[in-house]
């Protein structure tokens, strides 16, 4: 089995390269933060506070996820609702983020992950994969860039769907998620130490998909 992980902060552009090199590789891409995202979306449909821990633990057990691969693109089934999309407005972003410092939730999805991982030669992103989740993983990579790149990129990319938020709205949701994704007591946001260290500041997403893939063959050697 391969697996490949890739961790960072939120707005790094690791969803962009892990989709592109798995397509090069010809494997799957499974985008965790997107299961966190979803359990945010059921929490909330049961309105739930997504950090009421003890209420999210009374109805995680209801709690079926199903990931498919239609026409090549994730889905994420909960209960039989394809929720995939609604998991990227903006509000979601921040509901993932405080769902996923609850240790019941992680723990289910840590499982559902490493099941997946076990059967799939699969590219995963996230932010445990490579210290956590799959510690034993072929290879880890561990992407960033600055505060302000990456505020920079999600602002660019909101303003194209129409969103109307600010770059000061964006770059203070990145910081506040970088604290809260870093400080929870579950498996935070760290470096794995065999984890390759990519800035992606002043690369192009060709460049780095490059990089990417040449590291990836040559630990495959
Ligand atoms: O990658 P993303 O922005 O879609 O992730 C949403 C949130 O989910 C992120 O703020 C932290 C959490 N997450 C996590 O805790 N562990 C992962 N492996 C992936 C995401």
């Amino acid at each position: 089995m391969i697996n490949i992980a890739i961790d960072g902060p939120a707005g790094a552009g690791k969803s962009t390269i892990a989709k592109a090199v798995a397509k090069r590789l010809g494997i799957i891409y499974l985008d965790t933060g997107a299961m966190y995202r979803s359990v945010a979306y059921y929490v909330l449909k049961h309105g739930v506070s997504v950090s009421d821990e003890k209420g999210v633990q009374g109805i995680l057990g209801g709690l079926e996820m199903d990931i498919r691969y239609e026409d090549g693109a994730q889905q994420i089934y909960v209960c039989g609702e394809n929720v995939t999309p609604y998991l990227r407005e903006p509000h979601m972003s921040k509901a993932a983020s405080d769902v996923s410092a609850l240790p019941a939730v992680r723990y289910k999805m840590v499982e559902l992950q490493r099941e997946f991982a076990a059967s799939h030669d699969v590219v995963l992103d996230g932010r445990d994969i490579g210290t956590f989740v799959l510690p034993e993983a072929n290879c880890k990579f561990y992407m960033t860039a600055s505060p302000e790149e990456r505020a920079e990129r999600r602002h660019k990319e909101l303003a194209e769907k129409g969103s109307a938020c600010t770059f000061k709205e964006v770059l203070d949701d990145i910081n506040k998620r970088d604290y809260n994704d870093s400080h929870r007591a579950v498996a935070p946001l760290r470096q794995a130490d065999d984890a390759v260290y990519i800035d992606t500041t002043d690369m192009t997403p060709e460049e780095v998909i490059e990089l990417v893939v040449r590291t990836v063959s040559e630990k495959r050697k």
